[in-house]
């Protein structure tokens, strides 16, 4: 089996864990269950929930506690998708290959699917608890992890910054604090959370954290690089949003050749510092080469 073919049986299984969690829509509120699953379901890359996994394996994981908050992570993703597309924010009306979530249930929904999607997450990964309960404590860390770097101090910080910034030229160190908080910290969550459930050291924790920094900040600059060259086809949402929004980006503040570089440049990085760590996951490793050039 090829890297590819290796991915979309992964992307799959993880697909089949997101419905397994999913609410059963039902009762007067059958509605928020629709709007939750509408975009949940729509088809992301799957790049948080699979990040966690492979972390997970790599420190030796095996047990089915990952499932919540694979599940986890992937909702509150999605959540931060609903709301960044909202008039109020990015204003787009397409996302994953369909219109946005307030495009077809309304705005009020959209807001609230937004919410639901983040409350659930809770909820789900709490599970965690009843299914093992010697793993306590590191279920408890890990909550922790989710919490924190989902909030203020990550990515809803993050979009604050973003939103603030909206029209304005920033320069490249606030830039960077967008960046670390409204992308990388839901990818230090995801690799955090997999290697605090596998029983990682405190050390490797910490590494698995500034190599996910990177990892993020590689994403979000080769987002903005995609929103200038790509298609709408491809992406499954609109390009040149950031024009339209007049937000500085890498490509605005850099130049898109530099961008490029410091794609590679950082995902080399984050790559070395997990070897550092001499852990066995050759899968994770050829996807973090992967995402250098990835076209959506
Ligand atoms: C989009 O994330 C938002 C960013 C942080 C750049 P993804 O590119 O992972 O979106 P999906 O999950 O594949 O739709
Ligand atoms: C969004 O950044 C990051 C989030 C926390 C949702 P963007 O606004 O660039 O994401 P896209 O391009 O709409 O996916
Ligand atoms: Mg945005
Ligand atoms: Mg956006
Ligand atoms: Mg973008």
């Amino acid at each position: 089996m090829n890297f590819n073919e290796l991915r979309e049986e992964k992307v799959a299984e993880i697909e089949g864990v997101l419905k397994k969690y999913l609410p059963n829509a039902s009762n007067h509120q059958r509605k928020i269950m629709e709007a939750m699953e509408y975009n949940l379901m729509a088809g992301g890359k799957r790049i948080r929930p699979m990040l966690m996994k492979e972390t997970y394996e790599m420190f030796g994981g095996t047990e089915e506690i990952i499932e919540p908050f694979m599940v986890a992570i992937e909702m509150i993703h999605t959540y931060s998708l609903i709301h960044d597309d909202l008039p109020a924010m990015d204003n787009d009306d397409y996302r994953r290959g369909r219109k946005t979530t307030h495009i077809v249930y309304g705005e009020a929904m959209g807001i609230l699917a937004g919410d639901a999607l983040l409350n659930y997450a809770f909820e789900t990964a709490s599970k965690a608890f009843d299914m093992k309960k010697e793993d306590s404590y590191l279920i408890g860390k890990a909550l922790q992890v989710l919490g924190k770097k989902s909030g203020i101090y990550g990515m809803i910080g993050g979009q604050v910054v973003d939103v603030t910034a909206t029209g304005t030229k920033v320069d490249k160190n606030v830039l960077n604090f967008i960046y670390d908080l409204k992308t990388s910290a839901l990818i230090e969550a995801s690799m955090m959370i997999g290697a605090v459930l596998a029983g990682a050291t405190a050390k490797e924790i910490m590494i698995i954290e500034a190599s996910a920094k990177k990892v993020g900040l590689a994403f979000q600059i080769q987002d903005d690089i995609l929103d200038v060259i790509s298609t709408e086809g491809v992406l499954g949402k609109p390009i040149r949003s950031d024009e339209k929004n007049e937000k500085t980006t890498y490509v605005t503040l850099e130049g898109f050749e530099k961008a490029k570089e410091q794609v590679e440049t950082l995902s080399t990085e984050a790559i070395t510092m997990l070897q550092g760590l001499n852990r066995e996951n050759p899968y994770l490793m050829a996807l973090l080469e992967k995402l250098i050039y990835r076209e959506k």
